[in-house]
């Protein structure tokens, strides 16, 4: 198939696209990255070229497409357990919270909802053990209408649980057979203990929370200095002061105007 033209005037274009609409920011290094998840894409739609493809991500009326672009220049990667330090950290804080009347979790760009379901089977066992009372919460977001949906339906690769104890395995999950060998799909009892939302955290949102524990990891990378912590103070208003609030640990520590402290790598507490 014959290389599809996307000059500089494009590619800016594109990219000023995605910044003001999703935060996404490209320098110029970025051009053949843009050029090999989009060209695919115009290909199969018939389209002429950019310039077409400009026009649709233009156009409100397709935000169908818009989503689409959006999925193809981010990477969705996500599996249950990611980071198992940042785990034990949340179990602690749990059992610290205790009995108190509700708790509520966050976890802001959710991807395929790995993050929150495992945060699910851990509040479920700690509620069994009664180390926890049974009013707690869970809100999923994230600016993919793709993900989500799939992220309600619950069904994964079994890789994607490799770090899943056979305890939980067998407590949470149902392993599929015939066509669905090799898929696994949690149970009701913990899916309906997730909500899920679409949520663009570059734009300003209200009547979240407040949280006591909020997830932000691998979304940050997407974003440039100023738009990283803009999204991190806004999100950081939605916690309580004493909160717990996770970045991916690679992200390192985001400036921000909200008082944290660093307790593990990775993981924060609101001070004030
Ligand atoms: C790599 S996944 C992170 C999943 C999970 N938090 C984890 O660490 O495993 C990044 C997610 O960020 C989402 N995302 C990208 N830009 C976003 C934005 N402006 N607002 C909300 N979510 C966004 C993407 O759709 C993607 O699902």
């Amino acid at each position: 198939m014959a290389t599809l033209p996307f000059s500089d005037q494009e590619f800016k274009k594109i990219s000023s696209i995605m910044y003001e609409a999703a935060g996404l920011s490209y320098n110029d290094s970025k051009k053949s990255l843009i050029h090999s998840r989009l060209a695919p894409r115009i290909q199969k739609l018939g389209l002429g070229g950019f310039p077409e493809y400009i026009a649709i991500l233009e156009d409100e009326s397709e935000a169908a497409e818009f989503q689409m672009a959006v999925d193809l220049l981010t990477t969705n990667e996500t599996y249950f357990f990611r980071e198992p330090k940042h785990y034990d950290l949340l179990q602690e804080e749990l059992a610290r919270l205790g009995n108190r009347s509700s708790i509520a979790v966050w976890s802001a760009a959710s991807s395929f909802g790995d993050e929150a379901y495992s945060t699910a089977m851990l509040m479920s066992d700690m509620q069994v053990m009664g180390k926890i009372g049974p009013d707690w919460s869970i809100l999923a977001t994230d600016i993919s209408h793709r993900v989500l949906l799939s992220a309600k339906e619950a069904v994964y690769p079994e890789d994607r649980l490799r770090a899943v104890s056979p305890e939980r395995l067998r407590r949470y999950c149902l392993r599929g057979d015939g066509p669905s060998q090799g898929q696994v799909q949690l149970q009701d009892k913990i899916r309906s203990r997730v909500q899920f939302g679409q949520l663009n955290l570059c734009k300003p949102f209200s009547g979240m929370g407040p949280f006591d524990v909020i997830f932000l990891r691998n979304v940050l990378i997407y974003f440039d200095p100023p738009t990283k912590s803009e999204v991190v103070d806004r999100v950081l208003a939605a916690l309580k002061p004493g909160g717990l609030f996770f970045l991916g640990t690679a992200e390192g520590r985001v400036p921000c105007s909200t008082p944290i402290t660093t307790v593990i790598p990775g993981a924060f507490r609101k001070t004030a």
